[in-house]
């Protein structure tokens, strides 16, 4: 421990139980250096000074002067020229505030996660740097603010931080509407789920892509070699508790043809072993086989 004598002669010590953060050496360098802040008076706790200029990369600071981080007049400024003037919510962020964010705590191509979107900044400053992004959002803005917003940046729009990243158009965004949850909270299937849902959840479950079909064949289409079915909601047609849901002989010559093998849920099977592997089936049981996530 040391003693630290400020330019008015003001002596300091260390609150009791601490040492300095430095060694005597090294504070020593800093006064030589001009690096000691005193205070205005010359009589405060001796502080150390961080230079921009000296700085590797974006020093965070806890004080960002709007000079640098923007306003709220530019947010609102920036959302009029992309908006024309539109603005249903009350506060967008300016792209640059959401800039520095992302130049600190993000590299290129980190996930970005903004689960309360509102006018789209984070998702449009995260697309002209390079990051991949989620947005959610609940109001219908989603639709017809931030979709067009991305579609405009995709485009080149020269707005808010483009310039400064040098942004000139360019990549692309999937947009989707959540649907009713399928599984509850013990990852079963939900009371009262219709086919068109659970047909897109498994799909996405066993490919990992994204369901585009019509959900209106048990067949719900092929991915690799593999067709997937699912039996369920009367989808053949049997509306009885478990008729067209279960698999028999009767509803395997009734199902969409496919050359090759197949995975095939439904709520029951009645045909054994054998029979399964000499159609190449493989039979997952709803709901136990569905997996939520
Ligand atoms: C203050 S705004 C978000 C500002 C935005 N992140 C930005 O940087 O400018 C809050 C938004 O969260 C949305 N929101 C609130 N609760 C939500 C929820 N549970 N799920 C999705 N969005 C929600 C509101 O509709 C509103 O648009």
């Amino acid at each position: 421990m040391y003693e630290i004598v400020g330019p008015t002669g003001k002596k300091f010590l260390p609150p009791a139980g601490n040492c300095w953060k430095i060694i005597q050496s090294e504070y020593e360098k800093l006064l030589d250096d001009k690096r000691v802040y005193f205070g205005k008076d010359g009589e405060g706790v001796p502080r150390r000074m961080e230079f921009l200029s000296k700085a590797k990369g974006i020093v965070p600071w806890t004080w960002w002067p709007h000079e640098e981080a923007g306003h709220t007049d530019e947010s609102k400024k920036e959302a009029n020229e992309i908006f024309g003037g539109d603005i249903s919510f009350g506060t967008p962020k300016p792209e640059r505030l959401i800039q520095r964010i992302l130049q600190i705590a993000t590299n290129l191509n980190d996930l970005v996660l903004d689960s309360f979107l509102g006018s789209g900044t984070t998702a449009a400053v995260a697309h002209k740097m390079g990051r991949r992004y989620i947005g959610i959002e609940m109001g219908d803005h989603a639709m017809t603010h931030c979709v067009p917003r991305l579609q405009k940046v995709i485009e080149g729009e020269q707005g808010g931080v483009s310039e400064a990243v040098g942004w000139n158009g360019g990549g692309g965004f999937r947009f989707y509407r959540l649907g009713v949850a399928v599984c509850d909270e013990s990852g079963h299937v939900s009371k009262g789920v219709r086919f068109a849902p659970l047909a897109a959840h498994i799909w996405f479950i066993e490919t990992g892509i994204p369901f585009s079909g019509r959900a209106d064949s048990p067949l719900l289409g092929s991915h690799e070699g593999i067709g997937y079915y699912l039996l369920y909601n009367g989808i053949l047609g049997d509306k009885r508790p478990d008729g067209g849901n279960v698999l028999t002989a009767k509803t395997l010559s009734g199902l969409p043809p496919h050359d090759g093998a197949k995975v095939i849920f439904g709520e029951g099977c009645r045909l054994g072993a054998e029979r399964l592997k000499r159609e190449g089936i493989t039979f997952r049981q709803i709901p136990y086989k569905i997996k939520a996530r």
